[in-house]
């Protein structure tokens, strides 16, 4: 009763930013993003007679507490749907640098519950997986396809049509994505409670929502017809209208730090020497960039050379979840 699965993190170009339902994890938005082949977790999963709870090991780690306990609680759903009762050894590999600052969640949770369920015989499709994805962590059940893919908030209140589909393969279109690593940290203000005070407190908030449709149907024109310029535009512009609404939410927050902002004028600086390139932060500080392969090794050297960047993470547009054998386990 083992299986491997290996799935890719993703970044949002329109960003899930606000919940319906917390329980279920049922946002108050679509939302689209790009899986990343340079960024992945594989897990594999192995329920077992002899055991008394479950075991969750990251990166060779047994981890405890609060992300434990999101994994056992995932592993519960999961028990629920195969109607089975054993417990499990978890081994998750992150290949997600923690300090590039993408959310591991988002893989880490594709790959769980690809590795769970097929680990407990369940032959879900892949509607069905990103469904219960949703339920680990939101932005995750956009990871379980490659490409281009977006999140359907759905309207139904068991959250029953509320989960992602493919929009473009990884093979429509190759654009890039390079992760901005600030040397500077600050005490994280994490996604959940972030949406949580914005949804409640912040008077921009239903300007934030209303202002989505358009952006939407907007961006999958430009990634229809491949037309950087449009789509980068408008990620950039949701991005901002994002974090826009954390300013207005009580108390007051950001997630950007100075050398964001210097990051950000860079960025805007390469577009007024012609270079196409676009920036997309999602809740903190550090920076991802858009730009076509030809641009390549100006847009990263001139990340790097802005004071208070330590490192620039380079990505293609990746695959979606994959499922290995034993000995593939990487
Ligand atoms: O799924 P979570 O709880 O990690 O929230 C992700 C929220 C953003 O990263 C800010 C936006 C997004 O759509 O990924």
């Amino acid at each position: 009763m083992k299986a491997t699965a290996k799935a890719h993190t993703n970044i949002a170009l329109i960003k899930y930013w606000g919940k319906r339902n917390e329980a279920l994890i049922l946002p108050t938005n679509n939302s689209l993003s790009i899986t990343l082949d340079g960024f992945y977790t594989t897990t594999s999963v192995e329920f077992k007679e002899d055991l008394s709870k479950d075991a969750f090991y990251l990166n060779d780690c047994l981890i405890e507490g609060e992300q434990s306990n999101r994994v056992i609680k995932f592993l519960d759903l999961v028990r629920d749907l195969a109607g089975k009762e054993l417990f499990a050894e978890v081994n998750s590999t992150n290949v997600v640098p923690t300090a590039a600052g993408f959310a591991s969640s988002a893989s880490g949770f594709a790959a769980l519950a690809g590795a769970s369920t097929k680990a407990l015989g369940l032959e879900l499709s892949e509607t069905e997986l990103s469904r219960l994805t949703r339920q680990g962590s939101g932005s995750a059940c956009r990871s379980i396809f490659g490409g281009f893919a977006e999140w359907q908030k759905g309207q139904k209140e068991d959250g029953s049509d509320s989960y992602a589909v493919p929009i473009a393969t990884e093979s429509h279109w190759d654009i890039r994505v390079a992760a901005v690593v600030l040397s500077s940290k600050m005490k994280k203000v994490s996604s959940r409670s972030g949406m949580r005070r914005t949804v409640e407190t912040s008077p921009f908030f239903r300007g934030w929502v209303d202002s989505i449709p358009a952006d939407l149907t907007a961006i999958k024109e430009g990634i229809r017809d491949k037309d950087f310029e449009k789509v980068g535009q408008i990620a950039e512009a949701n991005c901002l209208k994002m974090h826009a609404t954390t300013l207005g939410a009580n108390p007051p927050f950001t997630y950007w730090l100075d050398t964001t902002m210097s990051v950000m004028q860079t960025v805007q600086e390469l577009r007024a020497k012609g270079i196409p390139a676009y920036f997309t932060i999602d809740a903190g500080p550090n920076v991802k960039v858009l730009y076509l392969p030809e641009h390549e090794d100006m847009v990263q050297n001139t990340l790097s050379n802005v004071p208070g960047v330590s490192e620039v993470k380079l990505s293609k547009v990746g695959k979606g979840i994959t499922f290995l054998k034993d000995d593939e386990f990487a």
